[in-house]
């Protein structure tokens, strides 16, 4: 039944949302602008986006100034990214004078067209489309803001309201009275209204205030003088609403976030071996019946199927680890995919481009990159292997390298089924050891290696007899 109201209340829509990301966000003391830092492996411009997209009809308009252009690739990335199919359209705000100056900018842009409105900050980590549902659902009022009682109300412009609790209008932290700053409603700064409104009154904002700014916020109270109906619309959902101004605020949503999610994962059946340390991004999955041991980092689009044990101190990226897998302490896997029963590390390092078959066994301080290994075969210590493709049931020995670079390319090298390379083996690429053959421990292959032989490649060894008693005496 509660699904089926915010089914209904998902479906309310407005005809634009405005993102204000053009600050800088000097107390995040970064080069990178705000909107770009991270939340569980998405930028707050993503956040912010995802956020409003379900509740727009025609066209996103991104306001962005400080660090205009890596804004403007983010949104390319995003475009592709969430396969969004209305416009998302960036508009300069070239000196940041506020959030009602950054508002204007994207009004000016909006010019004559007409319809409701929906604004929000770029800096809520964790903004989602649910908390806003019913301040769109509301459409009879000029102007609606949602907001929020904190017990730590510090850095919020706060909500004044009469004796008869109407909303009258908003004070920032910094142009508070001592009495004021007591308030513990605060303004989300998420405010539904119509460009009509925003047309009329954003000109008649003033910067008579502590930080000369032209401040978003005290567009209520003007709207209020004209007998416009303004309300305030209070939400429970403290966390989901919240803005983020320093690094530390950043992370305590995070931490927060984090948790619920492992929490859930939980309840489906997963096993974190501690709460505090592990790691999973917004855009990874992470099957039932999985363990995740202390210090697991799975990041961006993971997959981690049902019945694989991740001991601990692992980090994987991009890749899909199947079932039943077990990656041993220490282990990083970078945009690859390991089959099923597989066996990797402790300390391994699987990069880019690597397909690990069936039941493979990878060991300790053995490196891939770009390698292909069939079902059964096995690199157990100490090995490099770049730009191979080794076929089913072969055994790559102890101290094996394969050398990929000349120095100016990188080159192939083909390992068949049931190969032995015998340990601390040189392969030379581009190389080629067909099925059923053996290598010699200690050789250095440099030519093919036809089926059903044996390639020797290294000096033999002579024994001279009584040469140590002979120096002795
Ligand atoms: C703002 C509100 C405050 C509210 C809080 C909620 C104002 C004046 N204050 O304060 O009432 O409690 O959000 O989180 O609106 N931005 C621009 N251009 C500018 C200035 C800001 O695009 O010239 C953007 C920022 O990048 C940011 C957002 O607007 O994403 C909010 O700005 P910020 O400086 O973080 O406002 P707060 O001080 O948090
Ligand atoms: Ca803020």
């Amino acid at each position: 039944m509660l699904k089926g109201i915010v089914l209904i209340m998902k479906n309310q829509t407005v005809s634009y949302s405005i993102i204000l990301a053009a600050g800088k966000g000097t107390r995040f003391k970064s080069r990178l602008p705000k909107v770009l830092h991270k939340i569980s492996g998405r930028s707050l411009l993503e956040v912010s986006i995802r956020a409003v997209l379900p509740h727009t009809k025609e066209e996103v308009i991104i306001v962005a100034g400080f660090g205009y252009s890596e804004v403007c690739e983010e949104v390319e990335l995003l475009k592709k990214k969430l396969k969004v199919n209305i416009p998302l359209t960036l508009v300069k705000q070239e000196e940041q004078n506020g959030t009602g100056h950054a508002t204007k900018v994207a009004s000016d842009y909006l010019g004559e067209k007409k319809g409701d409105v929906l604004i929000i900050p770029g800096d809520c980590p964790l903004l989602n489309s649910d908390c806003m549902a019913n301040l769109i659902a509301d459409r009879s009022s000029d102007f609606s803001l949602l907001s929020v009682n904190l017990e730590n109300p510090f850095g919020f412009g706060r909500i004044i309201r009469s004796d008869k609790c109407e909303f009258q209008a908003i004070v920032e932290e910094k142009d508070c009275t001592e009495e004021q700053r007591l308030v513990k409603e605060v303004n989300t700064g998420i405010v539904r209204t119509t460009q009509e409104s925003l047309k009329t009154y954003l000109p008649l904002l003033e910067t008579n205030n502590k930080q000369g700014e032209y401040y978003l916020t005290d567009l209520p109270a003007l709207m209020l003088k004209d007998q416009k109906d303004v309300r305030a619309i209070v939400t429970s959902d403290q966390n989901s609403v919240k803005g983020a101004n320093t690094r530390y605020e950043l992370y305590l949503l995070e931490e927060y976030a984090r948790k619920e999610r492992l929490k859930a994962l939980m309840e489906s059946g997963v096993t974190v071996e501690s709460i505090d340390s592990v790691f999973i991004d917004a855009d990874s999955e992470v099957e039932s019946d999985v363990y995740l041991g202390a210090n697991t980092r799975i990041k961006g689009t993971s997959i981690v199927k049902s019945g694989a044990v991740l001991e601990g101190g692992s980090l994987i990226k991009d890749s899909i680890i199947h079932e039943n897998v077990l990656l041993r302490l220490g282990s990083y896997v970078d945009q690859s995919e390991i089959e099923k029963e597989v066996t990797v590390g402790p300390f391994a390092q699987i990069r880019p481009h690597s397909h690990l078959g069936e039941g493979v066994r990878i060991g300790n301080f053995v490196e891939t990159k770009a390698c292909k290994m069939g079902k059964g075969s096995k690199a157990n210590h100490l090995a490099y292997l770049g730009d191979v493709s080794i076929g089913a049931n072969s055994n790559i020995g102890a101290g094996t390298i394969v050398c990929n670079y000349d120095g100016k390319n990188k080159n192939k090298t083909i390992i068949g089924d049931q190969v032995f390379v015998g340990s601390n083996s040189t392969l030379v690429a581009p190389v080629e050891l067909e099925s059923n053959t053996y290598v010699a421990a200690g050789s250095v292959v440099t030519k093919k290696v036809p089926s059903g032989s044996l390639a020797l490649g290294r000096s033999r060894q002579v024994n001279k007899d009584g040469w140590v008693t002979n120096k002795k005496s």
